[in-house]
């Protein structure tokens, strides 16, 4: 399928978490889609039973895009860290536990670094990965995948992300995602990269000024 979304379009979108919808209205409002969260569609959040990215966004995708009868976008992304072995990646928002806890996730990564010896930048490689789907109410689906690269420092700096922001430097920046301006993070992240692939192909029409 090729599904094409123009302005005035409805598309769901299946994320409960605060922070990535305010990016993807961010993203998505100057194209004149109408954003619903699956919250506000009364859709639960699924049990994340993939063993991929790409297969936890589908889930997402699907369950919201029938239960809406509207397209829906859904994002699984997460940190994977080189000397980890691409660890959390799925597993990234349960490193923080119930209820959610970042810092202790962040200060699970660094443990396991300081474990693994990895002092230097070198050796603490990460990237955040952003897998899309986007599913129709029939099932189908299309994939868009982004990444960005960077590496992890400790402490965590700034407040002004969420996740695992504040310890991931992206390549070419001093700045934690943490201490980003929004605009900024939004211009270079795995999911302005995935969204761009996703725009290529899905979104019609100019930015305006919705
Ligand atoms: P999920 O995609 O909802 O399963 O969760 C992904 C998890 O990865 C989030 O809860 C965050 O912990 C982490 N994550 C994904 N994107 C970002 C980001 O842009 N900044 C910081 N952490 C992120």
């Amino acid at each position: 399928m090729t599904l094409r979304l123009r302005r005035g379009s409805s598309l769901a979108v299946a994320s409960h978490n605060q922070g990535k919808l305010r990016e993807f209205r961010d993203l998505l409002g100057p194209y004149g889609v109408k954003v619903v969260s699956a919250g506000e569609l009364g859709v639960p959040e699924p049990v994340e039973t993939g063993e991929t990215f790409e297969e936890n966004a589908q889930l997402k995708a699907v369950i919201t895009a029938f239960a809406s009868g509207v397209p829906a976008l859904a994002d699984d992304s997460g940190l994977a860290v080189e000397a980890l072995g691409g660890a959390p990646g799925i597993h990234s928002a349960r490193w923080a536990g119930e209820p959610r806890d970042f810092y202790r996730a962040m200060e699970r990564v660094e443990e396991e670094l300081q474990a693994k010896g990895a002092t230097s930048p070198e050796r603490r490689r990460a990237k955040f990965v952003c897998v899309l789907c986007l599913a129709n109410p029939m099932g189908a689906a299309q994939f868009f995948e982004g990444t960005v690269e960077g590496h992890l420092v400790w402490p965590p700096r700034g407040e002004k992300g969420f996740g695992y922001d504040p310890i991931f430097v992206p390549d070419g920046y001093d700045q934690t995602f943490g201490e980003m301006d929004p605009a900024k993070k939004h211009a270079i992240s795995h999911r302005a990269n995935a969204f761009a692939a996703f725009h290529a192909a899905v979104l019609e029409g100019d930015a305006g000024q919705d």
